[in-house]
């Protein structure tokens, strides 16, 4: 018992110098150890940039380098002395720069819940298969693929499109892996043909139709514009014509014609007898009149 009360006094005893220890360190050694920690979070970042393994792979960087910055702001001597010491802030400046880089990651949400490792179980039975379904992956595989891409639409809504960047690169990878390189959606272009066909098949018909309408009316409508401009200029050749023309029979009517309807005018303007029967003999004798000369 007592044993084991000396035993817990060393070791309190131990704690507490190593507190001390701690507490004394010098803001120099502090500050070293800061930049330690950004370097090897800068260089892992920078090696795991492509494809992105930003949030997963560079966690343990990222946890000591908010850890000794931390510590160098918890020693009030040293924050002073190396923080707000100056306009352009170095260590401040550096330390933004790299938590920010995490920030815009979305990182944190990686290790919000366990939905990171939910899509890692389904990315990991996609990719199986498709190594397992060289030959036809796209009708194998696509169950696994719409599961994988309703899980991630799921986490981009619930987390309003702040997307752990890992995970966003993945999905993006593997999109694009199915679409392009794999060119599963081969089938939905030709569903889009087949509509597009579908749609002429459906239209060309109809469209051939009112245009043909449209073209006849136009064209019967121009016909009527036609007729109905044409008809007052008309008047004025036919009457010119038919001048001319009575001009031009009146000049080859033979004299004895001439004579003979003269005379019937005349006999016609004088004539007190005007009755049906005159006019008809009038008629009769005007056309035998006009069938005469040719006659002749
Ligand atoms: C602790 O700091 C004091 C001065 O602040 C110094 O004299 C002493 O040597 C330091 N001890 C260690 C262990 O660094
Ligand atoms: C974290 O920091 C400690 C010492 O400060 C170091 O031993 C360790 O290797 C660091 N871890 C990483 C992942 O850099
Ligand atoms: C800060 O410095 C003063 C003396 O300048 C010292 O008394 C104090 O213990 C130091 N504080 C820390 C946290 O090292
Ligand atoms: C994640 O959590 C849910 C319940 O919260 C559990 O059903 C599921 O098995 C977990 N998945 C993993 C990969 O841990
Ligand atoms: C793309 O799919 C093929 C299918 O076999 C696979 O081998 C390859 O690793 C995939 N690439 C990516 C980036 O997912
Ligand atoms: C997805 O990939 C395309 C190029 O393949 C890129 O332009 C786009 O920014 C990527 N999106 C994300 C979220 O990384």
């Amino acid at each position: 018992m007592s044993l084991l009360f000396a035993f817990l006094l060393i070791l309190s005893c131990n704690c507490s110098l190593l507190l001390a220890k701690n507490k004394n360190i010098s803001c120099e050694h502090l500050v070293g150890r800061l930049g330690n920690c950004q370097s090897h979070f800068v260089y892992c970042a920078t090696t795991k940039s492509v494809p992105v393994r930003l949030c997963v792979g560079c966690e343990p960087e990222y946890r000591n380098l908010t850890h000794s910055y931390d510590e160098l702001l918890s020693n009030a001597n040293c924050s002073k002395i190396y923080l707000d010491s100056d306009r352009i802030n170095v260590v401040a400046t550096t330390q933004g720069i790299l938590t920010n880089l995490w920030q815009k990651a979305s990182c944190e949400d990686c290790y919000n819940g366990n939905h990171s490792e939910m899509y890692d179980e389904k990315w990991v039975i996609l990719d199986g298969c498709l190594s397992a379904n060289k030959d036809d992956p796209c009708t194998a595989c696509k169950g696994d693929y719409i599961e994988l891409n309703q899980f991630y639409l799921g986490m981009e809504k619930a987390n309003k499109g702040h997307v752990c960047f890992d995970l966003q690169d993945r999905m993006n990878r593997t999109r694009s892996n199915w679409s392009k390189t794999l060119k599963c959606c081969q089938r939905e272009v030709k569903l889009n043909t087949f509509i597009i066909a579908v749609f002429v098949v459906v239209l060309l018909p109809i469209l051939t139709f009112y245009i043909t309408a449209i073209v006849l009316t136009r064209r019967r409508e121009a016909n009527h514009g036609l007729l109905n401009e044409e008809t007052p200029e008309l008047d004025a050749p036919t009457t010119s014509a038919l001048i001319t023309a009575a001009v031009l029979s009146t000049a080859t009517e033979p004299p004895v014609a001439m004579a003979a309807n003269t005379e019937k005018i005349a006999r016609v303007l004088s004539g007190a007898d005007i009755d049906s029967e005159s006019d008809s003999m009038l008629d009769s004798s005007d056309e035998e009149v006009l069938v005469k000369p040719r006659r002749a």
